[in-house]
């Protein structure tokens, strides 16, 4: 399972990369708007900035919602960096420009993805990730994680190479959860990452062994 950010936080990022177990880092222009990054010369500036923390993939959101400013968008994107996968929402247009990219060679992330139908519509169009939205599910009262089951599953029976990136994740379950069901990346915040290595059992076990060990070295 690979592990992504999603953040465009760079103390963040290089926390995560320094942890020795970042796949990618996934933004989105709430994100960017968050960390106060305003205008095309800085936005731009801030992935190659990204780029350059990290080893994988880098999704970059497009705004446009037509298909020639998508088109436009994602052309502009991908001559930052290589690790650039263009991130396009799951909108008419934007199917039709995940087909148009994927002709092209251009690695995408189909955005905004709430139903297995969108999910199939993706992955026909060639998209390289879907990004299902589970927390937002959860939200509104709704099984995210089945979610990601029903995709996995739907992938699975016809082969597909799109891989399911289980999006909008909250918690350290929801990590396990699409573990176990088999999703190939998780992007959710560094705290979700950082709770899976918490347990009591091994706080406490590694205070008896460094005190035992203080005993016995006097
Ligand atoms: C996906 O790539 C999105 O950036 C993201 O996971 C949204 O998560 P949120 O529901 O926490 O905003």
């Amino acid at each position: 399972m690979k592990f992504f950010i999603d953040t465009a936080n760079l103390a963040e990022i290089k926390e995560a990369q320094s942890l020795g177990v970042l796949d990618g880092v996934t933004t989105n222009p709430s994100l960017m708007a968050k960390e106060g990054i305003t205008g095309k010369d800085n936005i731009f500036g801030h992935y190659k900035a990204i780029c350059e923390i990290v080893d994988g993939d880098v999704s970059a959101e497009v705004i446009s919602t037509d298909f020639d400013g998508i088109i436009r968008e994602g052309e502009e994107l991908v001559e930052i960096d290589d690790k650039i996968v263009v991130k396009v929402p799951m909108i008419k247009d934007g199917v039709k420009a995940l087909k148009y990219f994927s002709n092209k060679g251009i690695r995408t992330n189909c955005t905004l993805i709430f139903s297995a139908g969108q999910a199939l519509l993706a992955a026909k169009a060639g998209a390289t990730y879907v990004s299902p939205f589970i927390g937002r599910l959860d939200d509104i009262s709704t099984d995210g994680v089945a979610l990601i089951e029903q995709i996995v599953l739907i992938y699975r029976n016809y082969g597909f190479d799109t891989q399911v990136l289980a999006a909008s994740i909250r918690h350290p379950m929801h990590i396990l959860q699409c573990a176990e069901i088999g999703a190939d990346v998780m992007t959710g915040p560094l705290s979700a990452m950082l709770a899976l290595l918490k347990h009591p059992l091994t706080d406490s076990g590694l205070e008896k062994f460094l005190a035992d060990y203080q005993k016995g070295n006097q």
